[in-house]
């Protein structure tokens, strides 16, 4: 990443919208892609820390719009849209990162704590995405990435919630990205192990190959610029994730019950 206050942001590179910009990853890609020339829309809750994140793109000379919205309400995504569009023009590159992680056991499987998962994770990819492709295609051109998870790739204990809506993301942006080829609207899969960041501060069990949100932001904007297919990493988590989606379901059941305790952690 850039040093603060260092920008490009007068080559205008078009107008970007980011959810869950208000912490994390979000908030990074965010001030990454002001930096680079974008001018973003950063969506997401909570309002007062939007605008700060929005205070800080436009102190560095970058162009920001917060825009307070729950993406799991389909006209609340819709207004965020329209409003980022009156200010800064359409929607060039979406980038659907909001998300939340909990645990959701077996043993105590709530299906309405599913559905709020759902909601945000899948459901809000899908109202962002469904508000911004028609005027891209009208365009001819416009560049859709989701942020997903290696634990998209295979069923994960304790988390089949989470790990299930990350499925469903990866697997309904690669079918868009099969639907939209030639149609000048790129589709990018973002598929990253454990990254620093506030929904992970929370995790007591060990993450192996933590990445720090600086270089994760780096390779994530890499891959924009670069219009990847997919993007996953760090690749020593995104290698054996990868193996472990072509083991046998035997096999992966005896690997998989050794790596979680015996007793739900709720
Ligand atoms: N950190 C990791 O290790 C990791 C690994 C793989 C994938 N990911 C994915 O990366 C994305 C960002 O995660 P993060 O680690 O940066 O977590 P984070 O710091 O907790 O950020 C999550 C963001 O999502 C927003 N959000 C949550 N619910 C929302 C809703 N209903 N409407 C609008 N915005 C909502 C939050 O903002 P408000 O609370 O203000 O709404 C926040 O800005 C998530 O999709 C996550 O699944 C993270």
């Amino acid at each position: 990443m850039g040093a603060p206050g260092q920008t490009d942001a007068g080559t205008g590179k078009g107008t970007a919208l980011i959810t869950g910009a208000s912490s994390g990853i979000g908030r990074g890609l965010g001030e990454a892609l002001a930096r680079r020339g974008w001018a973003v829309g950063l969506a997401a809750r909570r309002e007062a820390e939007l605008v700060r994140v929005a205070e800080g793109v436009r102190e560095a000379g970058g162009r920001a719009r917060a825009l307070q919205c729950d993406v799991g309400v389909r006209k609340a995504v819709v207004g965020a849209v329209r409003e980022l569009e009156k200010a800064f023009g359409p929607v060039d590159l979406l980038v659907a990162n909001a998300g939340v992680s909990e645990d959701t056991p077996a043993r105590t499987l709530d299906a309405g704590q599913i559905e709020r998962i759902f909601r945000v994770n899948v459901l809000g990819m899908v109202y962002a995405v469904e508000a911004v492709l028609p005027g891209m295609l009208e365009r001819g051109r416009g560049h859709l990435v989701g942020i997903s998870s290696v634990a998209g790739f295979r069923g994960l204990p304790l988390r089949p919630g989470y790990s299930a809506s990350k499925a469903a993301m990866s697997s309904f942006l690669e079918g868009l990205r099969v639907d939209l080829r030639g149609s000048g609207v790129d589709v990018t899969v973002v598929s990253p192990g454990w990254v620093r960041t506030p929904m992970t501060a929370k995790n007591e069990h060990p993450m192996p190959f933590l990445v720090e949100l600086d270089d994760a932001v780096e390779r994530i904007i890499r891959g924009i610029e670069g219009r990847r297919r997919h993007v996953a990493f760090p690749w020593p988590l995104a290698t054996a994730v990868r193996v472990l989606r072509f083991l046998p379901p035997a096999l992966y059941d005896w690997l998989g019950s050794r790596l979680v305790p015996r007793e739900p952690r709720h």
